[in-house]
């Protein structure tokens, strides 16, 4: 897919498929005059005789519009224009994403970049036109045995701006691209079956990224490594699993001799529970449990693909948690990394038992912060539901980094508590602490069990367990908190 931000005169541009939006009071966005100068005021004759309402994410595919300048017309609704902003900015761009690779065109012109969008430069105007049709163009890599539909021809993707804007809207599709690629892998690694995505393939994949990318370098630790490196807690939870675990590291170099930032995502490639065994329904979830994991490799994909100017290390813990008659049982103790031990009080608590050793490896980085991805607690989705991330962190800068990075990217975040109270429900009677502290703040206990790894570090957790990915007919994953993580990292360089 080849994407341009394009300035020239209307007379001047020939597509497939001029993509514009009009608002719910039936008027043509602003920026558009021109075109429908071009189409002898086509559109504006269509919206007074009432044929398109502009309801926000509705569309409407005019297919021969007769004129030099455009074969097709799609429409977009944008809604009202008092609500006009980021968000339905992003959410008409994706709804006219979605309708054009349903359509025949090999090439379109997103026209809605054109028009102000209030607090919405050029550079994001441009970004979020190309990440939406990343998304759209997304296909589940599925094991169906049914013959595929056809590929969508669309191969190239312009956005309308002013002569001014070309620069910015430049690099917008540029990086909006890298984000669309970064989330592909995320969301290819997180909806693929268990019994294909298993911590060996992980650490396959990671390889081949680093064949991809000369910017990128990866190493994979086999469990004798691991052992050797003292992570008995994150090999508590593989303990019952005849899959071999792996600790994989990717090394990101863009920027000289910055310290890095380090990405660590949890990577339960199945999570049963383990001897706590989960309820069945909806266990199937579970294989999502390495989300944290391939947001790790779609943000150091997303670096690659765009150059970033700095430093990144992924680390991911990966493995399954099983129940056998070598898992660890409830009441076990374990020694993590960091000498702590541990009384396993609950199986299925095992992200933070490998997040934890993670932590400690993080350090021989030096980096420069930490940040923590994991699918971590049901309780976070009770807590905020599917709409933002939870962030828990120790350094205000970091979080109010990440959250407005969140709000940019329109991949929002919202910052949670981290108290030494949550910590003291963590007591136990025969270890250091406890993995789990009850059921009342459940989410805010886990951080607090990761906290305790993270002394002298600047670090953020990210509970993703919300916004990971959708249940139900639309079951898959999103690709967040790719978005936001991106834009974190970029907005230091
Ligand atoms: N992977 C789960 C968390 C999860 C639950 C993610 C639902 C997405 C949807 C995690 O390992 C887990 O099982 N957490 C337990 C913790 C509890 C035992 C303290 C939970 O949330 O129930
Ligand atoms: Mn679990
Ligand atoms: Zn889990």
């Amino acid at each position: 897919m080849e994407y341009f931000s394009e300035v020239r005169a209307v007379s001047r541009v020939r597509t497939d498929c001029a993509v514009v939006g009009v608002h719910d009071d039936r008027s043509l966005q602003a920026g558009a005059e021109e075109l429908d100068g071009a189409l002898g005021g086509r559109l504006g004759r269509l919206l007074r005789a009432g044929d398109f309402s502009g309801r926000l994410g509705e569309t409407l595919l005019l297919p021969d519009v007769g004129a030099s300048a455009a074969a097709r017309v799609l429409l977009v609704g944008l809604g009202s224009r008092k609500a006009w902003g980021r968000r339905n900015y992003r959410r008409a761009a994706v709804a006219g994403a979605q309708a054009l690779t349903k359509c025949a065109a090999k090439d379109a012109l997103f026209w809605l970049a054109a028009g102000d969008v209030p607090g919405v430069d050029a550079y994001y105007r441009a970004r979020f036109v190309a990440e939406a049709v990343g998304h759209a163009l997304y296909r589940i890599p599925d094991l169906k045995s049914a013959r595929k539909p056809p590929a969508p021809k669309l191969a190239r993707v312009g956005v309308r701006v002013d002569k001014s804007d070309a620069t910015a809207a430049g690099r917008g599709v540029e990086h909006g691209r890298g984000i669309a690629a970064g989330s592909g892998v995320t969301r290819d690694l997180a909806n693929l079956p268990a019994n294909v995505c298993t911590p060996t393939y992980l650490g396959s994949y990671a390889k081949r990224l680093a064949r991809e990318h000369r910017s990128v370098r990866v190493r994979v630790l086999a469990e004798a490594e691991i052992k050797r490196l003292g992570m008995g807690s994150f090999l508590s939870v593989t303990a019952g699993s005849d899959e071999p675990a792996r600790l994989i590291v990717l090394e990101y170099r863009g920027g000289g001799t910055d310290a890095p930032v380090a990405l660590v995502g949890k990577g339960i490639t199945f999570d049963t529970g383990g001897i706590s065994l989960k309820d069945p329904p909806g266990m199937d979830e579970m294989k999502f449990d390495m989300t944290g994991a391939a947001t790790v490799f779609g943000a150091i994909k997303a670096l690659a693909a765009i150059g970033a100017p700095l430093n990144a290390v992924g680390i991911v813990p990966a493995c399954e948690n099983m129940p056998s008659g070598r898992a660890t049982k409830p009441g076990d103790v374990v020694t993590s990394m960091a000498g702590l031990t541990i009384e396993v009080l609950n199986t299925d608590a095992e992200g933070r038992l490998v997040l934890c050793d993670a932590l400690t490896y993080a350090r021989r980085f030096k980096p420069d912060v930490v940040i923590d991805i994991a699918t971590l607690t049901g309780a976070c989705v009770i807590a905020l539901g599917a709409h933002v991330t939870g962030v828990w962190s120790n350094d205000d800068e970091l979080a109010n980094g990440l959250l407005q990075a969140g709000t940019r990217a329109a991949d929002g975040a919202w910052r949670m508590p981290l108290m030494e109270e949550y910590q003291e429900q963590l007591k136990s009677n025969f270890a250091d602490f406890a993995n789990v502290g009850g059921r009342e703040g459940g989410a805010c206990t886990a951080a607090g069990f990761l906290w305790k790894f993270t002394d002298g570090l600047r670090w953020a957790h990210l509970d993703i367990a919300g916004t990971a990915y959708l249940g139900g007919a639309n079951k898959g994953s999103t690709g967040r908190p790719v978005p936001m993580l991106v834009d974190y990292l970029l907005s230091r360089a």
